[in-house]
């Protein structure tokens, strides 16, 4: 009884508010395991001598004895920076799967033959508490994993350029503010920083190297689409100041970007309860109904006929 009246609660919750609904359900859904549990901090601690010491070094800071063997050196599991902005999922699945896990490389081995899950949560409490700047819980927000998301020929990951290295979007889709199309990076952009970056021990990295070789782009494939017969161009949503995840959802902690598209059982349960559920995104009402809204809320002119739409 207890669980239906939470789902009735979530779901009324959900028709309440609009786009960006399915970005704050798939962040409830999964709570981010981080609790500052000092036991599991000690365990942790032990678990990390015996199995992480030798190459992240006893510190962490990827100085460990057998560091200096491997091309891509183990990671500074202090740095904060870069550390943070990574969900438990994803060090949970290195740790536990080894690098290529996550288009890492081969060099971070998978340690699930030695570790227990829980124990693995240990190792993570504890790489947590040695961050600088400190890790904060309260920030932590889990890795999004979409079942439409397709396979694409490299395993580029958004969580480790996006949300741990922190480049920004139009650094590699240099193309949403000036033009109808975002763009995707090419194969020379990807060089500039590969050239040096992982190139010798990994082989999603080593793939770049062999389609620059060919003279190949990449051929990526493509996520998000509308009908030819439409229109829909970047450049006056990015410079109204739309945010990209407003329309994409949270990109930075998407293992694989996909669409959430398509009918939902959510929706239908809305839909019983008499709430109107929000239209999913890229239909025609997703594009009306913000315009609508948009045009009320923040004296914007965004078109509601429909030949700016379809030519
Ligand atoms: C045999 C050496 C080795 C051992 C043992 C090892 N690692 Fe690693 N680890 C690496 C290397 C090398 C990388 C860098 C991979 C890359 O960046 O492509 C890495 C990367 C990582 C990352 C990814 C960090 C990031 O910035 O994406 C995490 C997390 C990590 N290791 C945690 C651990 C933990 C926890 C243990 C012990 C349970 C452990 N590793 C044991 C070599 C090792
Ligand atoms: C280092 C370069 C890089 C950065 C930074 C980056 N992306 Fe991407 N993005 C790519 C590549 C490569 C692809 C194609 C492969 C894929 O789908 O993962 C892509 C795909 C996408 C797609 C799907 C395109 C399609 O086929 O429909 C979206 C949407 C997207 N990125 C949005 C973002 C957003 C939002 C950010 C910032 C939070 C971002 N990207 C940061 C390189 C990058
Ligand atoms: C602005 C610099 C920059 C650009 C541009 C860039 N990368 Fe990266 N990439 C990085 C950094 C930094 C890492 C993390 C290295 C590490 O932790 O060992 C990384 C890691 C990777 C990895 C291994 C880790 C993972 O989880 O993905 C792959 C594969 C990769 N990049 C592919 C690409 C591709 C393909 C492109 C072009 C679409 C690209 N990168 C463009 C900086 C860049
Ligand atoms: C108002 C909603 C909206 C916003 C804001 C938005 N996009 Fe898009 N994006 C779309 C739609 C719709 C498509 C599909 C367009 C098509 O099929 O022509 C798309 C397609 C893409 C693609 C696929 C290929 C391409 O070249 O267009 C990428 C990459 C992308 N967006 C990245 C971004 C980035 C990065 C930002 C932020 C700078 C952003 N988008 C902002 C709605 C949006
Ligand atoms: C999250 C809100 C939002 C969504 C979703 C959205 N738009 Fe817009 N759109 C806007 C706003 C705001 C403007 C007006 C910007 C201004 O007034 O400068 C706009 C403007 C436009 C324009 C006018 C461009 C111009 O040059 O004046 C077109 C065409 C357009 N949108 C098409 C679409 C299509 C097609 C979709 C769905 C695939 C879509 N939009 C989805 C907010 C949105
Ligand atoms: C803000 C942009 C926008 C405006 C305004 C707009 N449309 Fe659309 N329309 C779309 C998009 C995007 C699609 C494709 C969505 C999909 O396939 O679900 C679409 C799809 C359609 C379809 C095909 C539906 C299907 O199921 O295949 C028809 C017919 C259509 N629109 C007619 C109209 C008419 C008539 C008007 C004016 C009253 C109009 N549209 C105004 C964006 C718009």
């Amino acid at each position: 009884m207890r669980g239906r009246v939470i789902l009735l609660g979530f779901v009324g919750a959900a028709a309440a508010c609009g786009y960006f609904v399915w970005v704050a359900l798939t962040a409830s859904i999964a709570p981010a395991r981080a609790s500052a549990d000092r036991g599991g901090v000690k365990a942790g601690r032990e678990l990390y001598v015996r199995h992480c010491a030798t190459c992240h070094g006893d510190g962490g800071r990827g100085d460990g004895a057998s560091a200096a063997a491997f091309a891509t050196k183990p990671a500074d599991l202090t740095d904060g920076r870069l550390m943070n902005g990574l969900p438990d999922e994803f060090l949970f699945n290195v740790i536990m799967h080894g690098g290529p896990a996550e288009g890492l490389s081969p060099g971070m081995p998978p340690l699930s033959a030695y570790l227990g899950d829980d124990q693995a949560h240990q190792v993570i409490q504890y790489v947590r508490s040695v961050a600088v700047p400190p890790f904060r819980p309260e920030t932590a927000k889990p890795l999004v994993s979409l079942p439409q998301a397709p396979r694409q020929p490299i395993l580029f990951s958004h969580v480790v350029h996006a949300g741990s290295f922190q480049i920004p979007c139009q650094y590699c889709h240099a193309d949403a503010r000036r033009s109808e199309y975002a763009g995707l990076p090419s194969v020379e952009r990807c060089l500039g920083c590969h050239k040096i970056i992982g190139a010798q021990d990994n082989p999603e990295i080593a793939k770049i190297h062999d389609y620059a070789n060919r003279g190949q782009p990449i051929p990526w494939v493509r996520v998000f689409k509308v009908p030819e017969f439409t229109v829909f161009p970047h450049k006056p949503h990015v410079r109204f100041g739309l945010e990209c995840q407003t329309c994409h959802g949270p990109i930075e902690r998407m293992r694989v970007v996909g669409a959430d598209t398509g009918p939902k059982l959510r929706d239908d349960l809305t839909r019983l309860l008499g709430f109107r559920p929000p239209p999913r995104p890229l239909t025609m009402g997703w594009c009306v109904d913000c315009h609508r809204e948009q045009n009320t809320t923040r004296g914007s002119h965004a078109p509601l006929e429909c030949v700016v739409c379809h030519h």
